[in-house]
């Protein structure tokens, strides 16, 4: 066995190529524990998606060896070897067949020095007109990740299409595909080493992971090139850092989109409108965001309003706006086919349209009647596309809904345009269709960055693809109002934040069907913990804002959407955190404990934040559930009490309560809850603290709506301390100081205390007083030590 050729190296990138038979295979290794592998016939090498955040990486240095089986590269803190295959073909390659049936390629990646063995060993070979990539499961192994897919947090023994289709039936585990596309797969083996495959392909590729053969992952792709990444662990939390580092992080969101949004399918006149924000004013119920769907505009026609029910936008967005409210209206990506519609003929002027296979603009049905589809993967036609949106912006529109652009099509069976249609630079939709969705938010994304002068802007999308969180929040579509959707919207949702995306949310109380008032108020409990929170049905349902169930369920929807206002400081820090490494808001327990295999498949419970354990209850009629607390103390937020870690304990969950738990040490900064974020009394930060053996906590904080963070414009607290004796310590440091924040004051919150003697803060004494099991104490928010002493645990 030998090389086909000699292995050449391309200075001004890095990479090292070499030939094999008929193809180019490329290696470089573009950031620490990431290997890039493309293979493609001679000549032909792909070009990466737009889910790469930063094509032109230079490759990290690295060195090669050749051996007697294949090529050994070391570098970049990994280490990595290919195997070249010559053995069957004789040489079927260097005939210029590709052998189909025979590998060609193994690769196998390490991340050198760490004893968990994180490694992956992949087998490409060529299948039909492309490829199958292949590598081995263990008996313990897991799989993670994959984007928007149903089913529980372990996707193993499942196959999956990556395909995106806007499928109304039940979301159920057998349901796939639906309407965003990720092929990126985390792999998490015996010993908690952790590792991920990413292949940057666009086109339907099929994932079985364990499903033919219960021991192995067998990747099918059709193009004749495959462009793959490896990433090593072995920490599962590394893995998926790293992979954002590779696609992009998503860029801090306006404040006010992290409220309690109300949707509905539709609110049908600006009078409905005003009605829905009144209710919530009157009844107290904090909400930031009203949205409205297609009915506001002009028999569907995108870009417009409605003469009669929505005469004069721009006056119901400045009332709205002047209570605290801002409006999002959905942008469908169809454009009513009919002559005399500015934005049709302009469109049909610019040749700006997808179009068949015939060349002539593709003409497929949705909610206007026949459409045409802007080709989003035209530079020129995104830009064309985000000018168009003046009419809403104009009106005082904060944020815009992309929806129906998978796309989804009426007209056909697929439901989809015909694979043959044509996009630019003779592409077929068989390759943009994934990425459609993800060109039309960035268009909007955009759009609002250049008529939003400084100002974050916000995008909500249905279809999405890898690196689709540079541009949009996600909801994950058209769920039902049943149990089991809620039960599946958390795993959902954390699988989507280890695939890059944090700001993920269900449609709370479901979108098909009527929901109940339990139903809604379990949902609602769940939504005030996960990133995105808004509730929406579909038309012909039953109403489900928080107050249509009676003054129970009305309580409960309440006093929990109050609580995300209370919490937002703390939330916010999360989301700070994810927009800077692409840590995920909303964690699986297996990210924060990869060495506890009892975490592995937990999929109805989760970590907001490092700190904060929520287990909804996802079934009626039920009060009580098992929780698993892992290794730790953990407090039940509610009542105090105190669990020790690891364990398996039953917990209390009557209608009105989430069991919700923080971790023994956690330092908590919350607020004082609000009509809306811009409407929270923020004199005071509370600071909740739950003993530990280490305190340890963090509050970000800036002006929540521009980009003046980026230049250093925010302020960075961090709380430290712990037991010292009978005394307990508390040190609050201002690491950045350069925001001003309105919070002045400070509430020190110590839970689970029964008695002590004395509290002072930077050496004088502070009044406290003790009730429920609580120590509270105030003073001026300042870098300075608390102390609590002689303090006596309940
Ligand atoms: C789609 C969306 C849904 C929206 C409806 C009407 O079904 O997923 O959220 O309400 O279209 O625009």
């Amino acid at each position: 066995m030998s090389l086909a050729t000699r292995p050449t190296w391309h200075t001004e990138t890095g990479e090292w190529s070499v030939e094999l038979g008929d193809f180019d295979l490329v290696v470089s290794i573009p950031l620490p524990r990431v290997l890039h592998v493309v293979l493609y016939p001679r000549g032909q090498r792909p070009e990466p998606t737009p889910a790469i955040a930063d094509p032109g990486r230079r490759s990290l240095p690295f060195e090669t060896l050749e051996s007697f089986t294949g090529i050994r590269c070391r570098g970049g803190d990994m280490d990595c070897y290919f195997r070249l295959f010559f053995p069957h073909s004789g040489d079927a390659a260097e005939e210029g067949e590709k052998g189909d049936g025979f590998p060609i390629l193994g690769v196998y990646a390490h991340a050198g020095r760490d004893d968990r063995q994180a490694h992956e060993n992949v087998v490409l070979t060529p299948d039909a007109a492309g490829w199958k990539l292949e590598f081995p499961l263990q008996r313990a192994d897991r799989c993670f990740g994959l984007g928007e897919k149903t089913g529980y947090l372990d996707r193993r023994g499942r196959a999956y299409t990556m395909w995106n289709t806007d499928d109304g039936r039940p979301h159920i585990e057998t349901l796939d595909p639906l309407y965003a596309s990720i092929p990126w797969l985390v792999h998490l083996a015996e010993g908690g080493a952790a590792m991920g495959l990413y292949l940057d392909d666009s086109h339907r590729t099929a994932w079985d992971l364990g499903c033919a053969d219960p021991h192995k992952v067998v990747v099918r792709t059709p193009r004749p090139a495959v462009d793959l990444y490896l990433v090593v662990g072995p920490d599962l939390g590394d893995v998926v850092r790293r992979y954002a580092a590779l696609t992009g992080t998503m860029p801090l969101p306006p404040r006010w989109a992290l409220g309690y949004q109300q949707c509905r399918y539709s609110y049908m006149s600006a009078e409905r409108v005003r009605e829905v924000a009144g209710e919530f004013r009157r009844r107290e119920i904090p909400c930031d965001v009203l949205y409205m769907d297609i009915d506001y505009m002009d028999e569907f026609r995108v870009f417009t309003w409605d003469p009669a029910r929505f005469a004069d936008p721009a006056a119901l967005h400045a009332d709205l706006r002047a209570l605290g409210f801002r409006t999002i209206t959905i942008v469908d990506p169809g454009v009513k086919k009919e002559a005399g519609y500015p934005v049709y003929d302009d469109g049909l002027a610019r040749d700006a349209y997808v179009r068949d296979a015939d060349g002539v603009p593709y003409v497929g049905e949705v909610w206007p009647g026949k459409v045409c589809f802007p080709d989003f993967s035209r530079e020129d036609v995104r830009r064309w596309w985000g000018d168009r949106h003046a009419p809403l912006l104009d009106a005082g529109v904060s944020g815009i809904w992309n929806d129906m652009n998978e796309p989804a099509d009426f007209s056909t069976d697929s439901k989809t345009l015909p694979e043959d249609a044509l996009h630019a630079y003779g592409k077929r939709h068989a390759e943009v269709h994934n990425l459609y969705g993800f060109y039309m938010a960035q268009a909007t994304h955009e759009a609002l960055l250049r008529e939003r002068t400084g100002e974050r802007p916000f995008v909500l999308t249905r279809a999405g693809f890898a690196g689709i969180q540079r541009y949009a929040a996600m909801w994950t579509g058209d769920n039902h109002s049943i149990w089991l959707h809620l039960e599946q919207a958390l795993p959902m949702a954390l699988n989507l934040g280890l695939s890059g995306l944090p700001f993920v949310g269900p449609d709370v109380g479901g979108f098909t069907g009527d929901t109940d008032g339990e139903l809604l108020a379990r949902w609602t409990q769940l939504g005030a913990l996960t990133p995105f929170f808004r509730n929406h049905t579909c038309k012909d349902t039953r109403d489900q804002e928080p107050w249509t169930f009676g003054a129970e369920i009305e309580e409960i929807c309440r006093r929990y959407i109050r609580l995300r206002y209370e919490l937002l400081p703390y939330l916010y820090a999360q989301f700070r955190r994810a927009s800077q490494d692409g840590t995920p808001v909303l964690r699986p327990l297996a990210l924060e404990f990869p060495l506890d295999p009892e975490t592995w498949a937990i999929a109805d419970q989760a970590l907001v934040g490092p700190d904060l354990l929520v287990c909804p209850i996802s079934r009626p009629g039920v009060t009580r559930r098992a929780v698993y607390f892992p290794e730790g103390d953990w407090y039940d937020v509610w009542t105090g009490a105190r669990f020790q870690g690891p364990d398996w304990r039953v917990a209390r969950a009557d209608l009105a309560t989430l069991p919700l738990f923080a971790r023994a040490g956690a330092v908590l900064p919350r607020s004082a809850w609000g009509a809306s974020t811009s409407l929270q009394d923020r004199e005071t930060l509370i600071l909740e603290v739950y003993p530990g053996s280490q305190l340890a906590g963090e509050w970000y904080d800036d002006d929540g709506a521009s980009f003046a963070y980026g230049d250093g414009a925010y302020s960075l607290w961090r709380f430290a301390g712990g037991p010292d004796g009978d005394a307990l310590r508390l040190a609050i440091e201002q690491e950045v100081a350069g925001y001003e924040s309105p919070e002045k004051r400070v509430r020190l919150v110590v839970r689970g205390v029964a008695r002590a003697t004395a509290v002072t803060a930077g050496g004088r004494e502070v009044p406290f007083e003790i009730a429920g099991g609580d120590l509270v104490a105030e003073g001026p928010l300042e870098p300075t030590e608390w102390v609590c002493r002689g303090v006596y645990s309940v």
